[in-house]
């Protein structure tokens, strides 16, 4: 008979029910696959009124934190409740206890990474977190494991899934960007608070993570510049498409001469691009290593199963280590970043442009805006001015060469003060094809 694995599960919601149904109805696969019994003993949530639709065996439910805490045959602690306390205290309560931890916050984790991983360290215990990136998708394992010998220079990341979706549905079904929001809510993709989603936070958060197990280095959300999908127009999305782009919500980090750029926020893409086509609530995340050259990492971001199989990939992996008298394996308190020096300021980055400027249609506003982008030392790559319909204003496309950020940021504010312009220019920055 194989040894048991016990299991307490704090959070009985979207992902929580998906991971007790997995370990409830998947036992006997997953004792053949792992060689342990994955015996889920308690579950705890603050109501069990609320059909999740799985039936959970009588005793399992609980109120009370402390009943799975408090109980010494409780090996690993899941810890699915989302946000950062009461998360935080409990994690690190099961910490100090002696037993494992499973999380799939990366909310936590980006913010007190450092904490939670020099506790588990402190207490010869592993905190493991797979699904807190790329839903199902096993990014983690890939970076920590198969990409080990690599040295990157570039993630760059579709990450989160609702942000996707509503890009997506916004641009194939013309919906509503709320219209595509409530639907990612339906069904369950999005963050309790959503904002966390469509104002990037959520993917910065994940970039964080991204960011210390591919390049060693702890970046504070204070350090990421973060810009989210909630301003991305209907008129910006077709304009993109007319000239050959999509328009993704992109996590970004780069490493060149010792220093890393770590940016989010919506991204033109060709359409040939490796992640062009990761649509609907995929994620898509490319890693390019020195030896590795390009991978490109794709699945589901978010939901319940998804997400639940990641949380139990995690389980399975600690049941292996304990049975094999394993001890912990990973170190990231301690992360080493040989090759960055420091981060790059968002001023400093260079990238190509999309522009959309609100013009009045007179003689002489294209001369002045070039005019001004020239000034500031930006090359003009195309122009696509609009037929005018019934308003007085007329739309006009630019893509540029490459340019430096702060000049961008420079002439936009000169271009938008000038009379002709009627309205604040949208400016996209984009990312060219990586494959190498
Ligand atoms: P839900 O809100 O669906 O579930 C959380 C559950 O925990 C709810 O039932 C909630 O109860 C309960 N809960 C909250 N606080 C406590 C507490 N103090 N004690 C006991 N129970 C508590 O969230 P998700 O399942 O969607 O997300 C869980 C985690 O997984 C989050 O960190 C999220 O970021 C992450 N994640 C989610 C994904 C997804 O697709 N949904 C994908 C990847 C990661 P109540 O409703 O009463 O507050
Ligand atoms: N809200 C997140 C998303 C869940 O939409 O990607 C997965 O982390």
């Amino acid at each position: 008979m194989s040894q048991q694995i016990t299991i307490g599960l704090i959070g009985f919601g979207t992902v929580g029910s998906g991971v007790a149904r997995t370990l409830l109805e998947k036992g006997r696969l997953l004792e053949q696959r792992v060689g342990a019994r994955l015996v889920l003993k308690r579950v705890c949530d603050r109501d069990f009124r609320r059909s999740r639709g799985v039936r959970l065996p009588p005793g399992l439910a609980t109120t009370s934190v402390a009943a799975v805490l408090d109980d010494p045959e409780i090996q690993i602690v899941v810890e699915l409740i989302g946000g950062v306390e009461p998360a935080r205290s409990l994690i690190l309560q099961a910490l100090r206890k002696g037993k494992h931890v499973v999380t799939a916050n990366k909310a936590l984790l980006a913010r007190h990474g450092r904490e939670l991983f020099a506790a588990a360290a402190k207490h010869d215990v592993d905190l493991y977190f797979e699904a807190s990136v790329g839903g199902g998708i096993p990014i983690i394992k890939a970076l920590r494991e198969g990409l080990i010998a690599n040295e990157l220079d570039a993630i760059l990341g579709i990450v989160n899934g609702t942000s996707n979706y509503i890009l997506t549905r916004m641009r194939d079904k013309g919906l509503s960007f709320h219209e595509a929001l409530h639907e990612a809510r339906r069904h369950g993709y999005a963050e309790r608070n959503p904002t966390l989603d469509v104002e990037g936070h959520d993917a910065a958060h994940k970039l964080a993570i991204l960011t210390l197990l591919g390049f060693g280095v702890h970046v504070e959300q204070s350090q990421i510049h973060i810009e989210g999908i909630s301003k991305v127009s209907q008129a910006d999305i077709q304009y993109a498409d007319e000239l050959g782009y999509c328009i993704k919500p992109l996590a970004i980090v780069k490493q060149a001469d010792h220093e890393l750029e770590v940016r989010v926020h919506p991204t033109l893409l060709e359409k040939s691009h490796l992640l062009a086509n990761v649509n609907g609530v995929y994620n898509g995340i490319y890693v390019h290593g020195d030896l590795v050259g390009a991978s490109l990492f794709y699945g589901r971001g978010a939901g319940q199963n998804p997400t639940a199989s990641a949380v139990v990939s995690d389980i399975a992996e600690l049941a292996r280590n304990i049975i094999s008298g394993i001890g912990p394996r990973l170190r990231l308190d301690r992360p080493h970043s040989p090759r960055v020096a420091r981060l790059r300021r968002m001023g400093d980055i260079e990238t190509r442009y999309y522009m959309r400027f609100l013009v009045k249609d007179r003689p002489g506003v294209l001369a002045r805006i070039a005019g001004i982008l020239g000034r500031h030392h930006i090359s003009i790559a195309s122009v696509h001015q609009k037929e005018r319909k019934a308003a007085r204003a007329v739309p006009v496309v630019m893509m540029t060469h490459e340019a430096k950020e702060s000049n961008v940021r420079e002439a936009l504010a000169q271009i938008d003060r000038l009379g002709m312009v009627r309205r604040p220019t949208v400016a996209i920055r984009t990312e060219a094809p990586r494959v190498r």
